[in-house]
């Protein structure tokens, strides 16, 4: 079959017509453009073969270069021929007995015939030889069949310069003009996705939050009620018997309001209770020793710890003993506090922390370090160490270190202690009820987690939302 782009007789259409389309349907008569594929055989030469006519061509050059009749001398052929052709010449000329060598050059033959090289130099020109001559050609391998490929694009049936604009709805004024009966309708494609729905993404502070809030749950504590920045001096630090001139209540480490300044409500017989304990003891302490200051107590503040709220619950739950029975309890809360502190990398005036409790009776420093094993070991730390360390409401009081296996060494990772009787028996517990308890930032595994090295990059204004959008789940404390 001829193609009109390309004259050969071997010119192969091997592929029916393929269709470039432009619109969506995929019907031949809607193409915009008409492509076809188009194959052509020819005979071309090795590349041996090639090189070999090269030569033989130098070889010729110097047997034309001989005179015809006579001879020239070896000098003289020299200066004429061109230095490649002479040297091929010289050697392959004489071997093939076309002229005699020696200081005079003359032919031997008077014409040199290769029928071979001719048919090949035809095939080198793009000619085409007979069906016998290219079987011979090709047994003797020295040429082969090479398949070319083109294509050749037409203007289809559809064709237009400019793309159409189909319309996608049927509106009224399609209806009310009529041209709804000419117009082309874009076809409704089922399987496109539709545009990702937007949604709100949760901090990562939030999901770590929930995570340990889990893992509270799954130790069968209950969360306490942490609705309430704003506490009063009593709770946040009397209650926990912190002496009034001890230096975190003064206002480098502690914002106090202006307004409301001070609390209008505190329990007045448990405030007693706790101004006789500060000043002079009891339960088989000797107090501090100073002057306690109902003004100092009513203060208000951002509560410093979520203790403050710890001490509020047990003393709900030792007035309730009183009237009832005592009942053991597990507690904890997740939640800000705020502290006057210069920020920095690793701190802000303000942070979430994370607070766990039991009261029971008879509990023992041994019950306290086999919780936090519990605890910590769901979050993902298995190797703990406790340093001795000191509140003023714990007795005996520790940090507590975990072995980063990132970092090669130990890191601080919270503060526990048993509360103290100077805390506990003034709420109204009897003498052996005990509480053990711990706290601990939320920011600290976050930053750990979702390895974030700055705070200001988890937390405040300068975060980047997309960090929110991307950050993946939060995997922890699935034990
Ligand atoms: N309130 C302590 C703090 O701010 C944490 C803590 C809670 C320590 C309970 C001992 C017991 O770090």
């Amino acid at each position: 079959m001829k193609s009109p782009i390309l004259a050969s007789s071997l010119l192969i259409v091997d592929s029916i017509t393929t269709t470039l389309l432009m619109s969506s349907k995929a019907s031949t008569a809607s193409a915009t453009l008409t492509l076809r594929i188009l194959r052509k055989k020819h005979w071309c030469l090795l590349k041996r073969v090639k090189n070999m006519l090269k030569k033989d061509r130098l070889k010729f050059n110097f047997f034309l270069a001989v005179p015809q009749e006579g001879s020239i001398s070896k000098e003289e052929l020299q200066k004429l021929l061109d230095p490649a052709v002479y040297k091929i010449g010289c050697s392959q000329a004489a071997k093939n007995k076309w002229v005699q060598m020696g200081n005079q050059i003359s032919r031997k033959v008077q014409h040199v015939e290769d029928r071979v090289k001719d048919l090949l130099l035809q095939i080198q020109d793009g000619q085409e030889l007979g069906k016998d001559d290219n079987n011979s050609l090709k047994a003797r391998k020295l040429t082969a069949l090479q398949t070319w490929k083109g294509y050749s694009v037409k203007r289809g049936p559809e064709y237009a310069p400019r793309r159409r604009r189909t319309a996608t709805d049927l509106t009224r004024e399609h209806l009310q003009g009529g041209d709804w009966r000419n117009i082309e309708f874009k076809e409704y494609n089922f399987s496109a996705k539709g545009p990702p729905p937007e949604s709100g993404h949760l901090h990562p502070l939030n999901k770590v939050k929930e995570r340990i809030k889990n893992i509270f749950r799954l130790m069968n504590f209950e969360e306490m009620p942490t609705n309430r920045y704003v506490e009063s001096s009593f709770w946040n630090f009397d209650a926990l018997f912190q002496p009034q001139q001890h230096p975190a209540r003064d206002s480098h480490d502690t914002f106090f309001l202006k307004a409301p300044a001070t609390t209008k409500q505190l329990p007045e017989d448990y405030v007693e209770t706790v101004k006789r304990v500060h000043e002079s003891g009891g339960y088989g302490s000797r107090g501090y020793g100073y002057e306690w200051k109902r003004e100092e107590a009513n203060k208000n503040l951002l509560r410093t710890h979520t203790t403050a709220i710890s001490s509020r619950m047990l003393y709900a739950l030792a007035q309730h003993a009183k009237q009832q029975s005592f009942t053991p309890k597990k507690y904890f809360s997740i939640d800000r506090v705020f502290r006057n502190e210069a920020v920095d990398r690793t701190h802000l005036a303000e942070f979430h922390q994370i607070e766990g409790l039991v009261c029971d009776r008879g509990l023992t420093l041994g019950h306290l370090i086999g919780v936090l094993q519990d605890f910590f070991s769901r979050l993902g730390m298995d190797k703990l160490k406790f340093k001795p360390a000191y509140n003023p409401y714990t007795e005996p009081s520790m940090e507590i270190f975990s072995y980063h296996e990132g970092l090669k060494k130990w890191v601080e990772i919270g503060n526990s202690g048993m509360f103290r009787p100077e805390m506990l028996r003034p709420m109204g517990f009897s003498e052996d009820v005990n509480v053990i308890a711990w706290g601990l930032s939320l920011e600290r595994p976050t930053m750990i987690l979702y390895g974030i090295n700055n705070i200001r990059d988890l937390f405040g204004h300068k975060v980047d939302l997309g960090l929110i959008k991307k950050n993946p789940l939060c995997l922890i404390g699935i034990k």
